[in-house]
């Protein structure tokens, strides 16, 4: 991947690399560290699933060291150490080692990672984006920390989640409704847990955001909600960012588990609202 950072500090071609990094449309000014940085702290934000949980939230110190449990009918996941460490983490793993984990759920062994991790979202994640997502995972604190093995006898997982990714192009930022397709699936996966649940997981094409998906914990059982107009008419714009970036609905009542809503509190005022003006257009459900 070419790194633009050096050659920008050559005063001369600043302007025509900026232009260039302007129109391929998703890393804008930013570095592929700043980017990297703004999507797992923010709207991707894998720590809500891969930074454990403790009564007060995600423990301190412990940022992507894995050990999060799912227990499930079908199976028992424990999302791995994604930190740097060369024992217990990713840190033995090359960028495009990295790259085939994140969006085909391949190991460099070739075998499967198992769910809930949204491969099939994550498959659309740009090359940009998901360089970029790597870049940062490389600067967080190392941490050893070894994660139990998962368990997924009683749900064999196959030898690929889909062909090779290949190449995925930006999706263009001035395209306001494609930029907030591109947020609420693949990067925030809002769409997996607030679409129709089937056995093999949730039905991105007839159940796109009716919602239903049910989600024990401590805190009872949580159900997702339809994300779709039939539901979210009743909010304004303003009212329906509040609830996604606080989670707390206008009559005071506090969502449930397990949304990242820490995450999209970082979300950037305009990618909240295209991922709102996104929602807008969902068919009815
Ligand atoms: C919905 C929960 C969830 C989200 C979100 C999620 N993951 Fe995961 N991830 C998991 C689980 C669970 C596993 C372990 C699966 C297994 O044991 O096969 C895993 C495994 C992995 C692995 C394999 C590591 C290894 O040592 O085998 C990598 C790499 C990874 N995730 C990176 C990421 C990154 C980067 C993000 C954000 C872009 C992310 N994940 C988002 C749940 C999630
Ligand atoms: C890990 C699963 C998960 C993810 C990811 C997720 N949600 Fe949710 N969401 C839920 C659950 C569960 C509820 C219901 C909480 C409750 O009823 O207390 C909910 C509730 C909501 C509500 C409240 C609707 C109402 O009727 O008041 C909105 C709006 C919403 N989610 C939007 C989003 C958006 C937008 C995203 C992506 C940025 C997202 N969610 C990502 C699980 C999730």
């Amino acid at each position: 991947m070419p790194n633009p950072t050096p050659r920008r500090a050559r005063g001369g071609i600043a302007v025509p690399v900026l232009l260039l990094a302007c129109l391929a449309g998703s890393a804008g000014a930013q570095t592929a560290l700043e980017r990297g940085r703004y999507l797992v702290e923010g709207p991707v934000g894998c720590g809500n699933c891969h930074t454990p949980q403790g009564p007060d939230g995600p423990v301190a110190g412990m940022t992507l060291a894995g050990g999060l449990e799912f227990a499930e009918p079908v199976f028992r996941a424990y999302a791995s150490n994604i930190t740097p460490d060369r024992e217990t983490g990713i840190g033995k793993w090359t960028d495009a080692q990295l790259i085939r984990a994140i969006r085909e759920g391949k190991r460099p062994d070739g075998s499967t990672i198992g769910p809930p991790m949204p491969f099939m979202l994550y498959r659309q994640i740009s090359d940009t984006d998901v360089a970029a997502i790597v870049a940062y995972l490389r600067t967080v604190k190392p941490v050893a920390n070894k994660v139990p093995k998962s368990d997924y006898s009683k749900f064999p997982l196959p030898p690929a989640w889909g062909p090779p990714v290949g190449k995925v192009a930006d999706v263009p930022r001035s395209d306001k409704l494609a930029w907030g397709r591109y947020l609420a699936g693949p990067l925030a996966h809002c769409v997996e847990c607030h679409s129709a649940p089937t056995p093999q997981g949730p039905d991105l094409q007839n159940g796109l955001g009716a919602g239903g998906m049910k989600f024990p914990g401590p805190w009872g059982e949580s159900v997702a909600s339809n994300i779709t107009p039939s539901n979210l008419a009743r909010y304004s714009d303003a009212e329906l960012k509040k609830i996604i970036t606080t989670g707390v609905r206008p009559d005071g009542s506090k969502l449930k588990p397990p949304m990242g809503i820490p995450y999209y509190a970082k979300m950037t005022a305009a990618d909240l609202d295209a991922m709102v003006a996104y929602l807008r257009t969902l068919p009815k459900k």
